[in-house]
């Protein structure tokens, strides 16, 4: 039985789509879905997971979710009713999964929506308890607001309570807090201009309180624990454009990438450029090159890099094969190169042997400046790979739920 009056259930949204597209899909035996909603991430793993549990607060939901479950014809999936982990007891899973209410809010208005003042309360609670309830090489994957995004690193660190893990931070654009609040303060139908002025400032006051001005990012949280005794936690934020095709299998390659620059020194790699990278390089009228650019045309999972010259003939060096095997000795004594890896323009793959004319890689140090005399411009910046930001961060619509 369903009424209006019950709250309502979270649409499919920017977020909900993000996740399952970056999210990656290993086959795996059990996948716990927190905060399940309609559903949604439960009923996409049960592609991968042999069993599947999606937890929800809300009844509602749960209707929703068995519905949309039977609808599909899905079987490998239990719906349970709780607070997060409330219902397992002690129960593990090998993926827990999670689209948190993670906005901001001064308010309460929508549980699927709101994550009190600072977003947070939910998004804490989860990532506090996940490591009592993953089985070793356990993974962890979330969707949230990221509020500072830069202070992600001692966060996770501050929450996380299990071994160590590899953490990789996946940013869009910051908002400020205008941008941030409008559309969490907008009413589709019969809102007066004098209660929108007032919820406004009710939602900008909310983010002035925090201890330090804030912008507000959007991203995925993607937390995988190792058992690798030898090593320990590693933390890396990149940012990419908010996926509506999949790079799951990017982001997988990324967790695949940090064992192998671990493998011992004995082991030969193979270093490629990936396929997805395209370069540009632009001129002035004098010839002078100006900016060296790397970006994918298709891939979601890349933002635009600039680059300096050195790294730009590393790059065409490996993409002629001149430099092709290397040890993770060599990696580890180069930033620059350890940064390309991390952001998916390199790939490391294991080979059978070294071959002697290939061992040696060009000394990535970023280049000095160069200053050109008369109306052309310098060559590129010296700094040697340069983020850009996306151009986006996906809206909520929530507002039109009320
Ligand atoms: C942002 S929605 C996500 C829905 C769905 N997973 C998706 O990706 O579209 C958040 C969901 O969390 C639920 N929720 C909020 N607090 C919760 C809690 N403490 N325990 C379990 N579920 C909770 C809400 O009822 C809502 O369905």
């Amino acid at each position: 039985e369903d009424t209006l009056e019950e709250e309502p259930v979270m649409y499919i949204g920017l977020d909900s789509h993000g996740l399952v597209n970056t999210a990656p899909r290993y086959p795996v035996d059990t996948l716990l879905d927190l905060c399940t909603g309609s559903g949604v991430q439960a009923l996409v793993a049960s592609r991968y997971a042999s069993q599947v549990t999606g937890i929800d607060v809300n009844p509602r939901a749960l209707r929703f979710a068995r519905f949309n479950a039977q609808f599909n014809n899905i079987s490998n999936v239990t719906f349970i009713q709780g607070n997060l982990y409330q219902p397992l007891g002690k129960q593990r899973f090998d993926i827990i999964i999670a689209n948190p209410p993670f906005v901001a809010s001064p308010e309460q208005a929508l549980r699927f929506r709101d994550g009190g003042d600072n977003g947070e309360i939910v998004l804490a609670e989860i990532i506090t308890r996940a490591a009592a309830h993953l089985n070793a090489n356990g993974r962890l994957h979330i969707v949230t607001d990221l509020v500072d995004v830069a202070d992600y690193q001692r966060k996770l660190q501050h929450w996380w309570q299990g071994e160590p893990t590899d953490s990789l931070v996946l940013q869009t654009a910051d908002r400020d807090a205008m941008l941030f609040a409008v559309p969490h303060v907008h009413q589709a139908f019969g809102q007066r201009f004098h209660d929108y002025n007032t919820e406004l400032a009710n939602w900008l006051d909310n983010l002035q309180q925090m201890p330090q001005p804030v912008a507000i990012n959007f991203g995925y949280i993607l937390i995988h624990c190792h058992t690798d005794k030898t090593r320990p936690s590693s933390y890396y934020t990149r940012t990419i454009h908010n996926p509506s095709q999949p790079i799951d299998t990017q982001v997988g390659d990324y967790f695949r990438q940090r064992q192998l620059i671990n493998a011992p020194e004995t082991q030969p790699l193979q270093l490629t450029i990936n396929p997805h990278i395209r370069f540009r390089v632009d001129s002035d009228t004098c010839g002078i090159t100006t900016d060296i650019t790397l970006f994918s045309p298709t891939s979601a999972y890349y933002t635009h890099y600039q680059i300096d010259d050195t790294v730009f003939q590393t790059l065409q060096a490996i993409a002629t094969r001149n430099i092709s095997i290397v040890s993770s000795a060599d990696i580890a004594k180069q930033p620059i190169l350890l940064d390309l890896l991390h952001k998916g323009v390199l790939s490391l793959h294991k080979t059978s042997s070294f071959a002697t004319s290939d061992t040696s890689i060009i000394n990535l140090q970023a280049s000095q400046p160069t200053s050109i005399s008369g109306d052309c411009k310098s060559a590129p910046s010296p700094s040697a790979i340069q983020e850009q930001a996306t151009a986006t961060t996906p809206t909520c619509l929530s507002s039109y739920c009320r």
